[in-house]
C-alpha cells in the first residue's frame, strides 16, 4: 500500500499537482513560533520546504523528511541560501524514522501538515511512536489532518486521532475548520510531552 502512495505522491510532484503547495506558513504554526524560543523542529512530510524556511528565519534549526525526491530537491533550492549546519533533508519514510540518517533528535517541535492522515492504517502506532520519542519532554507536536470523507483514502477523524496519541502525549488544544483546498473539514492539534513521564514509560 505505502508503494500506492509514494507512487501517487511521486506522480503529484512531476506532474506540478501540488495543490497543499501554497507557499505559505500556517498561522498555527507562526504562533508557535512567536510564542516559544527558537529550539530544533522536526517537520514530517516538508515538501518542498516553506515551513521549514520560516523556522530558519526565525532562528530554529530545521529537519525535514519527505519520501518523494522531488520535493526533497525543491526544499534544497528553497533553503540553499541557510548555513548548512541549521538544517537538515532526508529522503525517507516517516513512518521508518528509526531507520533514517541524519536525523537529530531530540527536537522541541514536531510539525505534520497533512502528511500523517494518508498513512497506512498499519503503520499509524509505530509513526505515533516515532514522533513521541524524538519529541523532547516539553515539546509540541503540531498536526494538520483532515477528516475521512467518502472520496478520499486520506483523513483522520478527531476521535482515532485521539487513540493514536492519547496514551503518548497530552492534547493542549483542537481546533476544527474546513480546509478550502480539499473542500472538507480538517482538525488542528496541539499536542504537548509531559515533563515528567507517565506511569506507562516509566
Ligand atoms: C499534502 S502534502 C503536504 C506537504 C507539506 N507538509 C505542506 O504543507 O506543504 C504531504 C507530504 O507528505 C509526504 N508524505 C506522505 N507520506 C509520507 C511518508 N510515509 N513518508 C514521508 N513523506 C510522506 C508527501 O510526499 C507530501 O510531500
Amino acid at each position: 500500500m505505502i508503494e500506492n502512495r509514494f507512487q501517487n505522491f511521486t506522480e503529484r510532484y512531476a506532474q506540478g499537482d501540488m495543490p497543499w503547495d501554497s507557499g505559505i506558513t500556517p498561522p498555527e504554526i507562526r504562533d508557535i513560533l512567536a510564542e516559544r524560543p527558537p529550539g530544533a523542529a522536526l517537520d514530517l512530510g516538508c515538501g518542498t520546504g516553506t515551513v521549514m524556511r520560516d523556522l530558519l528565519l526565525s532562528g530554529w534549526r530545521a529537519d525535514g523528511v519527505d519520501f518523494v525526491q522531488r520535493a526533497i530537491d525543491l526544499a534544497g533550492d528553497k533553503l540553499a541560501s541557510f548555513p548548512p549546519n541549521s538544517y537538515r533533508l532526508v529522503c525517507g519514510d516517516v513512518t521508518r524514522l528509526g531507520r533514517l540518517r541524519g536525523l537529530r533528535p531530540p527536537y522541541d517541535l514536531i510539525i505534520d501538515i497533512g502528511c500523517g492522515h494518508s498513512i497506512d492504517k498499519a503503520d499509524n502506532a509505530a509513526y505515533a511512536r516515532g514522533i513521541a520519542e524524538r519529541l523532547r519532554p516539553g515539546g509540541v507536536f503540531m498536526l494538520y489532518a483532515s477528516h475521512p470523507r467518502p472520496d478520499s483514502s486520506v483523513g483522520w477523524t478527531p476521535k482515532q486521532v485521539e487513540r493514536l496519541f492519547g496514551s503518548l502525549l497530552e492534547l493542549h488544544w483542537e481546533q476544527r475548520g474546513d480546509d478550502v483546498a480539499i473542500g472538507a473539514p480538517a482538525s488542528w492539534y496541539n499536542w504537548r510531552k509531559l515533563l515528567k513521564p507517565t506511569r506507562n514509560e516509566q
